[in-house]
């Protein structure tokens, strides 16, 4: 099969279009023929050979897949060859045939497409599993988004607007994506460039402070997400784009009765991942099937011209989702 093939680590040209077999599904997995993916953050990381993929997974990049049932495994009674499905893989969705558990895919509602399926499982999933099952968002909270016009914190905006629609939602972006953010719905837009950020949520909270931090800074953020959040708030990290330490403050952590969570979905067990899955069907999935709820995609690249798609993110151009369109690759 045609497969996105890495020669060595490093700069987006070490990614070419090139070949590798073809899968074979193991117990309760499913082979989906994958007609498009999409580009995360953390492919940018792995292509750098920073982010290896857990123990047993393909060594081929890709986090998500939308396609069509191709092959069953021993035991999978979910699915019937031709169905179109989406849904999260540890890896291997750069090409064009990749293996997924059969309790992570989801059905791809008819209104939706393959093009936009690709931009959904990882990042609503992403959003869905820390604002909702970890952080524990209610509605009338205030929530501080950090890097509103990316995969991830668009999803957040959005799945924020729909769930809990009484919440106050504050976003950081950088200056060119300060409009989108707030066309796309949120209330509070901080240029984390100029500004403050801890100092305008004070301020737009009447000092109370966020009830909820979703973070893909980390250590750079520590202190100043400390700051920002509110008496029995909660600081999830996702990410570290701005460092893995830094110096916390006890003091404030026992006083305000702070929660600090780490949260990864990749490496989650089969079952807890099918349990996540589970959720955010009978949660978020229904929106996407009446199109209340659509990604947001910045743009569609072929497979082909995965390297174009990677320099794009990490030029940080992008709003929304990159797309990888993979039918073409053929
Ligand atoms: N733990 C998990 O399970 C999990 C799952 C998915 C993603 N993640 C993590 O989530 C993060 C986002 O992933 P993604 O795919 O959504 O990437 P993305 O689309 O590239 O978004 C990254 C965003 O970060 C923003 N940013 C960069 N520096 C910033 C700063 N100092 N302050 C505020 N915002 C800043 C950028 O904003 P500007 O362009 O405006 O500068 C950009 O919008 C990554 O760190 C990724 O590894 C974690």
């Amino acid at each position: 099969m045609k497969a996105v093939v890495l020669n060595g680590f490093g700069a987006p040209a070490v990614m070419q279009l090139g070949e590798a077999p073809l899968p074979e599904p193991g117990r309760g997995q499913v082979r989906v023929r994958v007609m498009a993916t999409s580009v995360n953050r953390a492919d940018t990381v792995q292509r750098r050979g920073l982010y290896p993929p857990p123990a047993g997974e393909s060594e081929i990049l890709g986090l998500e897949v939308a396609g069509v049932v191709d092959a069953l495994g021993e035991g999978v009674k979910e699915w019937r060859g031709g169905e179109r499905v989406m849904g999260l893989v540890a890896g291997g969705g750069y090409a064009e045939y990749a293996l997924a558990y059969a309790g992570h895919l989801m059905a791809i509602p008819d209104a939706i497409t393959f093009e936009e399926a690709a931009a959904i499982p990882e990042v609503y999933i992403t959003a869905y599993l820390n604002l909702f099952m970890i952080g524990q968002l209610q509605a009338g909270q205030s929530v501080l988004l950090h890097g509103g016009g990316g995969g991830v914190n668009t999803a957040a905006i959005q799945i924020c607007r729909i769930l809990v629609p009484e919440s106050q939602i504050m976003v950081t972006a950088s200056t060119a994506k300060i409009e989108r953010v707030k066309t796309l719905g949120a209330h509070l837009a901080i240029d984390y460039r100029q500004q403050d950020f801890a100092t305008e949520v004070k301020a737009f909270t009447q000092e109370r402070g966020a009830d909820l931090i979703l973070d893909h800074i980390g250590g750079a953020y520590l202190a100043k997400n400390q700051a920002a959040l509110a008496v029995g708030g909660r600081l999830v990290v996702i990410g570290l784009m701005g460092g893995a330490t830094a110096e916390i403050n006890l003091g404030l952590l026992l006083v305000k009765r702070q929660r600090i969570i780490g949260s990864v979905l990749r490496a989650l067990p089969v079952a807890e991942k099918t349990a996540i899955t589970n959720a955010f069907v009978d949660r978020v999935l229904p929106h996407f099937r009446r199109r209340t709820l659509l990604p947001l995609i910045h743009k569609v690249y072929p497979l082909a011209e995965v390297a174009a798609a990677h320099a794009e993110m990490e030029a940080s151009r992008h709003f929304g989702k990159i797309v990888l369109s993979v039918a073409a690759a053929s």
